[in-house]
């Protein structure tokens, strides 16, 4: 590639996620999807791209309990989480543009899905059964799965959640790629959904401007 492509390219680019945070607003953008379905690893990347502030909502409900998740689950049990999670989610939603990664559970409280449609754009990052397996063997530190047959569970998760994160404003399919390559097409879809699509000269021919 030349040098002038190279640089017409990475204009384009630029402009691409110049024209998302504008059509953003003071909206969020929140990640949604089951345990291990990289809401993090991507969330962070998206954040540093956008120069948006990246939040993780499971760390702030932590800071607002002063214990950890798998403290708050083991001393209060889930509906106290819960109702603690919604709580935190609102606060956080009244500060955007961020990139906002929600705890798996999260999209499931109704209060919390109103208040992500009003307030920011939902994707949903959705994963296959043995990418979330694979992943979430590697740590030890949620408590739906400690314990227990981590394949039930997460198959029963799906079952139950899958129908419901359907309703995100954008589906992004999380796989065993880099996180890079997720975070391309998250912003590609984002570009899409807001209308702000690459137009300029090096743009696929379907999205040109003549
Ligand atoms: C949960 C997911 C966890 C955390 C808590 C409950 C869930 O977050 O909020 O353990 O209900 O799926 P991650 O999805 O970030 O692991």
């Amino acid at each position: 590639m030349s040098v002038a492509l190279a640089e017409r390219k990475k204009e384009d680019r630029e402009l691409q996620l110049s024209r998302i945070i504008e059509a953003l607003g003071a909206k969020s953008i929140v990640l949604i999807g089951l345990m291990g379905a990289g809401k993090t690893a991507v969330g962070k990347r998206l954040g540093a791209k956008l120069d948006l502030p990246f939040v993780d909502a499971d760390k702030e409900i932590e800071q607002a309990a002063g214990q950890s998740i798998t403290e708050i689950f083991a001393e209060h049990g889930e509906t106290y989480f819960r109702q603690g999670e919604r709580k935190v989610i609102a606060r956080l939603l009244e500060a955007g543009p961020q990139v906002l990664a929600t705890g798996g559970g999260a999209y499931m409280t109704a209060e919390t899905r109103t208040t992500i449609k009003e307030r920011g754009i939902s994707i949903w990052l959705r994963a296959e059964l043995p990418v979330l397996l694979h992943r979430v063997k590697r740590r030890n530190h949620r408590p739906l799965l400690t314990g227990r047959d981590n394949e039930q569970v997460m198959r029963n998760l799906m079952a139950e959640r899958y129908p419901i994160y359907a309703e995100a404003d954008i589906i992004v399919e999380s796989r065993d790629v880099p996180h890079e390559v997720i975070v391309k097409e998250t912003i590609d879809a984002l570009a899409a959904k807001l209308d702000c699509q690459n137009t300029g000269p090096w743009a696929p021919r379907s999205d040109k401007v003549i």
